[in-house]
């Protein structure tokens, strides 16, 4: 049991001599770092031969963690294959969408149903599990890094087809779920199925496929066959080790993977956070709020984020001073309990010398960069144990589902233009932005403790999900739903049924038709002050009231958001993509419904975020994302854990740009 918020971050020493080590350990005691990410990249050291595995250094590197008093966070260091394997074992390299099987090089590629690779990357996890098993450095594993990625090789095509048995039982089911009457498809021999790919139903790239049942099925077997890998390795090292926590770090809002499928096997989720540049801060908080969820709430890890720089991007804008901080309460304020950097000193050479470091070539500790790491590592310290273990109690979920995006983004018609992730962030941005906390969930969570449920574009709508969100209206509830929502079952076909489906009941609605326009086309909706773009469904209203129409068209004047009564509760339809100022205005109606507007939401730039500690203590983080001083006025009485300054309700309460308070309400 740690006192403390675990601080630290990705440390790769096998890259320089061990002279350096010392200095390191002499910053990181500086910067109040005491947890270490090794071995990621590690498997041409550790094993360089297929029957050579040599761990002296790693030993070393253990070693001297735990006479320093640093914890260990150690990977397997399967996401980059030793060239000897690849040259060995050709079937290990990737065959890409076009076909074309890659040769060695880079990482992060090899191919899941490799025999050669499993065996020899689940050996190399038992190998470290039997050796460091009782390492006092050891606190958790990290398998492989940053999984990703398809191949369509034969082996793949033939573990598809195993995927598909196992799936659909016969022949017949598969046919019908794929629609394969359409373009001729009727499948009378499981070999004759191929990986949808640029060679079979794809043109135009991955999102373009004659057939979406199939396509969509490729990306549950893909992520289902990196899953698969990762729980090799982990049963090897369970096989030594039954205790220590195991994890990988995921990606946040990463389309290839369905992390709802991998949530139940890792011991706690753990994710790296590069938001994109100019991202609002909700951008990260909603990847925060959604690993958060894979775990039904418990506290996850922030396993990467840079201390200043990227290195992959075109352009790599500098982290401002202050942002660092910001961005790491960000974390913690959402639930994490680790906060971890890539990386604590920079590689010489490759594609990363430039990516940022806590510890850049000329080894200071007098950068500002450095300086920050070290102040922050100080407040960390201060904070103590006040957030491990806390929870976030969210009256507000959020839906987020891979099949939907999947779905939707693979779909000819009505329009390319309908990205998921931004539809979706738009809602989540509009109740964050409105104080409420959010718990962002799969189809399957459990929605009893909600008032209110988001399910913009739920395109794909599973097993009985629409009863549950009617059973959340019926006492007492708020769902709403946008334009694109209900439209395909599991396999991608059409409801049978008017649009919007099996939602149709709780919305109290019916579409026939629905316009699709260009991206500047903008359609008024007068009655909000807003616009409209992309996709405007024509609604029939069959028991739902109009609170907003179109302004134009030969459809002015007709429904643009509805809501329906339904039960003790609400039912609430956008059927547009509406702007910002729209949906702003629809998500606070739906929140002041159950008074869930927090006390600081319209204090423009400023975040908040609460969350509740194993005793019962409850916080509220402020983080103000603006940068110019936020003034406020306090709304109850509170200390704050970072000064230690108390104030009372009504009293003016200042925050820094990009400043942070901590309050421990009272
Ligand atoms: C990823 C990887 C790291 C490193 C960083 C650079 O998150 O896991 O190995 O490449 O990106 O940003
Ligand atoms: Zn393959």
């Amino acid at each position: 049991m740690t006192h403390r918020i675990r601080y630290g971050g990705d440390y790769n020493p096998e890259q320089w001599p061990e002279e350096v080590w010392d200095e390191d350990h002499r910053l990181f005691t500086r910067a109040g770092i005491d947890t270490l990410t090794v071995g990621v990249f590690s498997w041409s050291l550790t094993q360089p031969a297929e029957d050579t595995y040599d761990f002296t250094v790693l030993d070393r590197v253990l070693d001297r963690a735990a006479a320093e008093h640093r914890s260990v966070c150690l990977a397997t260091g399967t996401a980059a294959l030793p060239p000897w394997l690849a040259q060995r074992y050709p079937e290990v390299n990737r065959t890409d969408f076009e076909g074309r099987r890659h040769r060695y090089g880079q990482r992060h590629n090899f191919c899941p149903s490799s025999p050669a690779y499993r065996r020899l990357a689940t050996a190399m996890a038992a190998r470290l599990a039997e050796r460091y098993a009782g390492h006092p450095a050891l606190l958790a594993w990290h398998i492989n890094n940053e999984y990703g990625g398809a191949c369509y090789c034969d082996r793949c095509a033939e573990a598809f087809r195993d995927w598909l048995r196992d799936r659909y039982g016969t022949l017949d089911a598969l046919n019908d779920a794929w629609c394969t009457t359409f373009w001729s498809h009727r499948y009378t021999d499981w070999g004759q199925i191929e990986p949808p790919s640029a060679l079979t139903e794809h043109w135009r790239g991955p999102d373009h496929t004659a057939f979406q049942g199939t396509t969509l099925d490729y990306f549950r077997f893909t992520t289902d066959a990196l899953l698969g890998c990762f729980l090799a390795e982990k049963e090897a090292i369970r096989h030594h080790d039954s205790e220590t926590p195991v994890t990988t770090n995921l990606m946040g809002m990463f389309r290839p993977l369905d992390y709802h499928r991998w949530a139940p096997h890792l011991d706690f989720a753990s994710w790296d956070s590069y938001p994109p540049l100019d991202a609002p801060p909700t951008w990260a908080a909603l990847g925060h709020d959604l690993m958060r969820g894979l775990k039904d709430g418990a506290p996850f890890w922030l396993m990467e984020q840079t201390p200043s720089t990227t290195a992959c991007r075109d352009v790599n804008p500098l982290r401002r001073p202050g942002e660092l901080r910001l961005a790491t309460f960000q974390a913690i304020a959402h639930g994490a309990d680790a906060t971890l950097y890539f990386q604590m000193r920079a590689s010489r050479g490759a594609c990363e010398k430039y990516h940022g470091a806590v510890i850049g070539h000329a080894g200071r500790d007098d950068t500002r960069v450095f300086r920050e790491v070290a102040e922050l590592g100080r407040q960390l310290e201060q904070l103590g144990a006040a957030t491990l273990g806390a929870r976030t109690p969210a009256r507000t979920a959020l839906l987020f589902d891979w099949d939907s995006w999947w779905a939707l983004e693979i779909s000819d018609g009505p329009s390319r233009s309908v990205r998921y992730q931004e539809v979706v962030h738009a809602y989540y941005r509009a109740a964050r932005e409105a104080g409420a906390d959010v718990d962002v969930v799969p189809q399957t969570a459990d929605l009893t403790p909600y008032d209110v449920v988001l399910a913009p574009v739920l395109h794909l709508v599973k097993g009985d999900f629409a009863d549950r969100l009617e059973a959340v209206a019926r006492r007492g509830g708020t769902v709403l739903t946008t334009f694109l929502s209900g439209r395909v079952d599991e396999h991608d076909r059409a409801f049978l049924a008017d649009v919007p489906g099996p939602l149709a009941p709780l919305m109290g609605v019916r579409v026939d038709e629905w316009d699709a326009r260009p991206p500047e086309f903008a359609q008024p909706v007068p009655e909000l002050s807003a616009e409209a773009r992309l996709v405007f469904e024509l609604v029939l209203p069959r028991g739902a009231e109009p609170i907003a129409t179109y302004g134009t068209d030969f459809y002015a004047g007709t429904p643009a958001v509805t809501r329906h009564a339904f039960g003790e509760g609400e039912g609430w339809y956008v059927a547009t993509a509406l702007d910002r100022r729209g949906v702003e205005q629809v998500v606070r109606r739906v929140l002041a419904r159950h008074d869930l507007i927090g006390p600081y939401a319209d204090q423009e730039g400023l975040e908040t975020a609460t969350r509740v500690a194993p005793d019962g203590t409850r916080l509220l983080f402020l983080l103000n994302h603006a940068t110019e001083a936020a003034e406020l006025t306090a709304h109850t009485t509170a200390t704050d854990l970072l000064t230690g300054k108390q104030v009372k309700g009504g009293d003016p309460l200042t925050l820094d740009p990009l400043g942070v308070a901590v309050l421990r309400l009272q």
